[in-house]
């Protein structure tokens, strides 16, 4: 399976700083090999990054949806508007969102089932707090979140769905978790969804590990036989750094 290296920009640069990265970024496309690359930059930004994108094989994610098509939403976006960008993917229930914004798993199921009736490719973020990995209850958690965002989901309709594995105590902390960890949670996330969307997704299902990735870790997940590809956030803000990491991504799985 190719890997999938997605950089979340968070609430991160202008439409001329993400033009001038956009530029930079498809100036080394030729050393990412086979590796896919999605970048979600803000909404503010997309329509920019699609142009200066268009003639690449680089991807464009949004960081979110709402789950209308459209409606009374002040100040949200609908997966029909992102469709119409030629958006192909979509960061959902990403943990910042959950914790800052209170998202709740009914409303992460609700994005996800919007994303996939437009086409869009669903990154859906599951992981554990500090706290529940200290009781041990990191599968338990993820276990809920996949069934709360998955169950009910039109099972035909499930191509292309990504998760990232990403731990919150990892995030934005340059504390990573083992590798260890990342294929234990990998290999489990990959038997639950199997469970909840039927052995047909098992060969195109790609798990990523998300939390404090870098160029000089990323080679230790992306080897793992569970992960194929990561979730990016502080690193991916620059684009040589990224490219770098990119690189490295490309070399350990072709080591
Ligand atoms: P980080 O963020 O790489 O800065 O830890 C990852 C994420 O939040 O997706």
């Amino acid at each position: 399976m190719k890997l999938l290296i997605a950089a979340n920009w968070k609430m991160h640069k202008t439409v001329a700083e993400t033009e001038e990265y956009c530029r930079s970024i498809i100036v080394e496309e030729k050393l990412f090999g086979d590796v896919d690359i999605v970048i979600c930059p803000p909404f503010t930004a997309l329509f920019s990054a699609a142009e200066v994108l268009k003639n690449s094989s680089i991807k464009l994610g949004a960081q979110n949806i709402h789950w209308a098509e459209k409606g009374a939403y002040t100040g949200e976006i609908s997966s029909a508007m992102l469709f119409e960008l030629g958006i192909e993917y979509v960061i959902i229930g990403h943990s910042e969102r959950r914790r800052l914004m209170a998202e709740s798993d009914q409303q992460i199921h609700d994005k996800i089932a919007a994303a996939l009736s437009y086409g869009l490719k669903p990154i859906l973020c599951v992981g554990e707090s500090e706290s529940e990995r200290n009781r041990g209850t990191t599968d338990h958690v993820i276990e809920k979140q996949l069934k709360s965002a998955l169950v009910g989901i039109d099972q035909a309709k499930t191509s292309g769905l990504v998760i990232a594995y990403e731990p919150i105590w990892a995030i934005g902390t340059g504390k990573a978790a083992t590798a260890e960890d990342a294929e234990n949670a990998a290999r489990y996330i990959r038997s639950k969804v199997e469970n909840l969307l039927g052995s047909r997704i098992t060969g195109e299902l790609r798990v990523q590990y998300g939390g404090s990735v870098n160029s000089e870790n990323i080679g230790s997940f992306v080897e793992l036989p569970s992960v194929h590809g990561a979730l990016v956030g502080g690193a991916s803000l620059e684009a040589d750094s990224f490219s770098t990491l990119v690189q490295a991504a490309r070399k350990a799985v072709h080591n």
